[in-house]
Formats: structure tokens, C-alpha cells, sequence
């Protein structure tokens, strides 16, 4: 059934090799693996929280590998239509658009299916022929099966603290992508991503990190997520903006994580506790 030309529902965003890398700190192994998987053009299953890198990481691989990266941010109503394409009205006349699946596959890009738990189930049946030997993509609509062209890998990401289990990826899909797990960085490295993301002095990093660490360390936390590494680096870039630490951190972090008072006045003594008194 063809729907309207302003009927498209997937955010995408497509990104193609620029002068300037983004910036990434390896953690562990990851950027080998994955280095190891692209050349074999095995799919790629990264997981960890919210704020941690995960995006970033595919952004310099796809860098460093000088392909296309497609990201599209999974959501509970993606269908395999907004992933694979659709027929569109265009002036009367029915034009086919592929989605954006269906352009990595065809241009030898990085797809990355971002939070691809959120999806509906019949998004998974697409994949599963791209994530094993087949390396095709069936297209049911066109009546077509599209093979990937050489360079072609998809990744897809999830946060295990929102799933339990994923849901809604057979475990005979899953068991053909190679895990990649990203934490959150050990201190050292995280001062160093967040003075240099969020442009401040390295003692200002090093206090943030440490309140952040010792969020996370919470015994018996309530939090549903802890302080990421991007919220640190939220908070700094306010201090680059010009408020004081304190302020920052209320702002960027103790607000942001939670809305119990009770909550946010104890995070709020923790970090009366770990921050510096000015
Ligand atoms: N190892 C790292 N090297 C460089 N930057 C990092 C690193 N880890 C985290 N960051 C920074 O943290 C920010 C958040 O990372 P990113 O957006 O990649 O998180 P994510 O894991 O994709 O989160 P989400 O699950 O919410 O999409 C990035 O903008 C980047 O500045
Ligand atoms: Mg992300």
C-alpha cells in the first residue's frame, strides 16, 4: 500500500568520511575487533549504558574504514518497511525509495541500527539474512533479494540496563553477530575524553570523574542509569561556559538523574562530599 511522500518515519542520519576523525579513546580491544569483524564483514553487536560511547565508536571505525555509516535510531513503531523501503505517492505516480537499510546494503556502507530492541518484530526478519552468510537482503515489496556489495556491515546496539534480555532478536540471529561490550571508561581515560570533549582544565575533569565514579559505586542505588560519561561531559561544558562546578553538576548530572527529592538531595551531599569546596 503506498502512503504519501511525508509519510517516512525513521530518523536517519547519514554520514560519509570527513577531514576530521572523530575523537575515541579505546577502552579495551573493541577497535581490533571490530577491525577484524569489517574485514571479514561479520555483523557487530554492541552493548552498553546510555552515554558511554557506543555511537562514537562506530562514528571513528567508520572513519578510519572509509565507509558510509547509516545510522537509523530504533523506536517501538519501526517496521521493516522503514528499514528496507516503501512505495511513495509522488505526483500521482508510485515511485519505490529505498530505506535506509537497503542504501548501506546497496552502497557498501556501515548500517548502524541504533537501540534495535525498540523495533517491532517483523524488523528482525530482515536482518537475519544479512547477519550470516548470505549477506543478502530480501526485498519483498520489489520481489528482490539485494546482495550486499563489498564493505556492507551492520551493528546494531543495545542498552542491556533497559532490556533484560533482547527481546526480540532470536537467539539464532544473535549468536551470529560478534559482542562487542563498551563500559564506561576507567578513570584515567574518562579525564581525559571528558577535558577534552567538553573543553575544560584537567582538575575540573578529574572532579567530575571522580563524582561520577563514586555515583556509580552507589551501594544499593536507585538510579535507574548512573552518570555517563556524556553527562560529565554536559556538566564541563557548562563550567567551559562560564557557571561554577557546583551549579553544573547540580544542573547536568543531580537533576538529570533524578527526580525524587530525597534522591537528589543525597546526590547532592555526595558531591558536597567528592567536589572541592571553592
Ligand atoms: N572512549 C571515548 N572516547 C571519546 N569520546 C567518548 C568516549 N566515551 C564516551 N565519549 C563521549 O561521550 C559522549 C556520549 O557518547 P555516545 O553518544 O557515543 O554514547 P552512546 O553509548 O551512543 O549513548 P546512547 O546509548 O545514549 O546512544 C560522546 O559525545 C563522546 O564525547
Ligand atoms: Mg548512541
Amino acid at each position: 500500500m503506498p502512503t504519501t511522500a511525508t509519510a517516512t518515519a525513521t530518523a536517519t542520519a547519514v554520514s560519509r568520511p570527513g577531514v576530521q576523525p572523530p575523537f575515541y579513546r579505546a577502552v579495551g580491544d573493541e577497535a581490533e575487533v571490530f577491525r577484524a569483524a569489517a574485514c571479514q564483514g561479520l555483523p557487530v553487536l554492541l552493548k552498553g549504558p546510555t552515554g558511554c560511547g557506543k555511537t562514537r565508536f562506530v562514528e571513528a571505525m567508520a572513519h578510519e574504514l572509509g565507509r558510509p555509516l547509516i545510522t537509523v535510531a530504533g523506536h517501538e513503531d519501526m517496521t521493516s518497511a522503514d528499514l528496507v523501503g516503501r512505495f511513495l505517492l509522488k505526483g500521482g505516480e508510485t515511485e519505490w525509495v529505498d530505506g535506509p537499510l537497503t542504501r548501506a546494503v546497496r552502497e557498501g556502507g556501515i548500517c548502524y541500527l541504533d537501540e534495535i530492541v525498540e523495533a517491532r518484530q517483523d524488523t528482525t526478519v530482515v536482518i537475519h539474512p544479512l547477519a550470516d552468510h548470505r549477506r543478502e537482503l530480501p526485498v519483498d515489496r520489489l520481489g528482490t533479494t539485494v546482495p550486499a556489495a563489498p564493505g556492507f556491515q551492520l551493528v546494531i546496539s543495545y542498552n542491556p540496563g533497559y532490556q533484560s534480555v533482547l527481546k526480540n532478536i532470536k537467539e539464532s540471529t544473535r549468536q551470529r553477530f560478534v559482542a562487542i561490550e563498551l563500559g564506561f571508561p576507567p578513570p584515567d581515560i574518562e579525564r581525559e575524553v571528558v577535558a577534552r570533549e567538553a573543553g575544560v582544565a584537567p582538575e575540573i575533569a578529574n572532579s567530575l570523574v571522580l563524582l561520577g565514579d563514586a555515583i556509580r559505586n552507589l551501594e544499593g542505588s536507585p538510579l535507574r542509569e548512573a552518570s555517563s560519561t556524556r553527562m560529565l561531559i554536559l556538566a564541563g561544558a557548562l563550567v567551559a561556559g562560564g557557571l561554577n562546578l557546583r551549579a553544573a553538576v547540580r544542573s547536568a548530572i543531580i537533576r538529570a538523574l533524578s527526580d525524587d527529592p530525597d534522591i537528589v538531595r543525597a546526590l547532592g551531599e555526595l558531591a558536597d562530599a567528592v567536589l572541592p569546596s571553592s
